[in-house]
């Protein structure tokens, strides 16, 4: 079906989606910057003001200003699943959709929490650097001694625990069973998924912390989570057990964190994310209990094909003025402001 309309796309995206909307006959137009870098503020300013619907990244911050810069912006589609940098409640006021990718990098993102959590308990990323220092002598019993995932040394099951019990959550705590773990979860909003669930057992966030040897943080940024795991969090840990966090940055106090790794208050971290991303808190780069990653969660190519042709399908729907597949305010359709902007 041929779609009349503008798309402004912040940053290029995989060709499965680009493709699509050329396919669809809109007037595309997609920031030329190179791969490595973002448009500035002015430039989505004015991709914003240019447009019928926007396509943005999550390097992107969708704002009141940018939204409310044009007054015929039919909804902003995010190629993410996270939609953090949108203020959504600004949307909706102005009556304006909202959509994400959800589903389609459950499994990848999982996949890659475990290489984290398997990379920070067995120094892989240390062997690694240990070999291409040319400093691997000789075998020895000692050399970089990691903690057990599965049972292991002491026979004991291990202890996963998972904070925000959504589609990735729920992911990673299939991939536990392959390592004979218990599985604890804990997230308020999912409390009768995780009583329900054959795997995971409910726990309060402090048992959670206090009795986990590895805890995979898997919610969803908003002010509630912010910070959700700092100081007096992270005192609660295990001195041998690890923080994951491949959701977003600030759910984690970074500052924190790199007090209790320096302080070995716990055993190590692995992080994909970072509270002032792409910058990261003083002294982590320094630390060898921290496994680092630059936002890799979804990234595979499979992956990211099906999000561009999400983030596109969901664009493509609110050029036509139809209700986005993935929209994540959907009370928006029923307002007067999506009515009187639509005309
Ligand atoms: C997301 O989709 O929110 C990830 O952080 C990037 O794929």
């Amino acid at each position: 079906m041929a779609t009349d309309g503008k798309i402004f796309v912040t940053r290029r995206i995989r060709d499965a989606g680009l493709d699509l909307l050329r396919d669809a006959g809109v007037e595309l137009r997609v920031w030329p910057g190179p791969e490595n870098a973002r448009p500035s503020r002015e430039e989505v300013l004015e991709g914003a003001r240019w447009a019928d619907v926007l396509l943005s990244l999550l390097t992107e911050p969708v704002d009141h200003e940018v939204m409310a810069a044009n007054p015929q912006l039919r909804g902003v589609a995010n190629f993410a699943v996270g939609f953090d940098n949108i203020d959504v409640t600004a949307a909706t006021a102005l009556g304006i959709p909202v959509s994400n990718t959800p589903g389609v990098l459950t499994d990848t993102t999982a996949d890659l929490t475990w290489a984290l959590l398997l990379a920070a308990a067995r120094n892989v990323v240390a062997g690694d650097v240990c070999m291409r220092g040319g400093n691997y002598k000789v075998w020895g019993p000692n050399l970089l001694l990691g903690e057990d995932v599965s049972p292991g040394g002491d026979g004991r099951r291990k202890v996963l625990g998972i904070l925000g019990f959504g589609r990735i959550g729920q992911a990673v705590a299939r991939r536990a069973l392959g390592f004979e773990m218990r599985v604890l979860a804990h997230d308020p909003f999912a409390r009768a998924a995780i009583e329900a669930d054959a795997q995971a057992e409910w726990a309060e966030l402090d048992d959670l912390l206090r009795e986990s040897d590895f805890v995979s943080v898997h919610t969803l940024l908003s002010e509630e989570t912010r910070h959700l795991i700092s100081t007096r969090e992270l005192g609660l840990m295990k001195p041998t057990a690890y923080l994951i966090n491949a959701a977003r940055g600030p759910i984690v106090d970074e500052q924190a964190l790199v007090e209790a790794l320096r302080k070995k208050q716990i055993a190590g971290a692995g992080l994909d994310v970072y509270e002032n991303e792409p910058a990261m808190a003083e002294g982590l780069a320094e630390l060898e209990n921290a496994v680092l990653l630059p936002h890799l969660g979804s990234a595979t190519r499979g992956t990211r094909d099906l999000m561009a042709t999400k983030a596109a399908t969901n664009a493509l729907a609110m050029l036509r003025r139809e209700p986005a597949p993935n929209c994540v305010n959907p009370e928006v359709y029923a307002s007067a402001a999506y009515r009187a902007r639509r005309g």
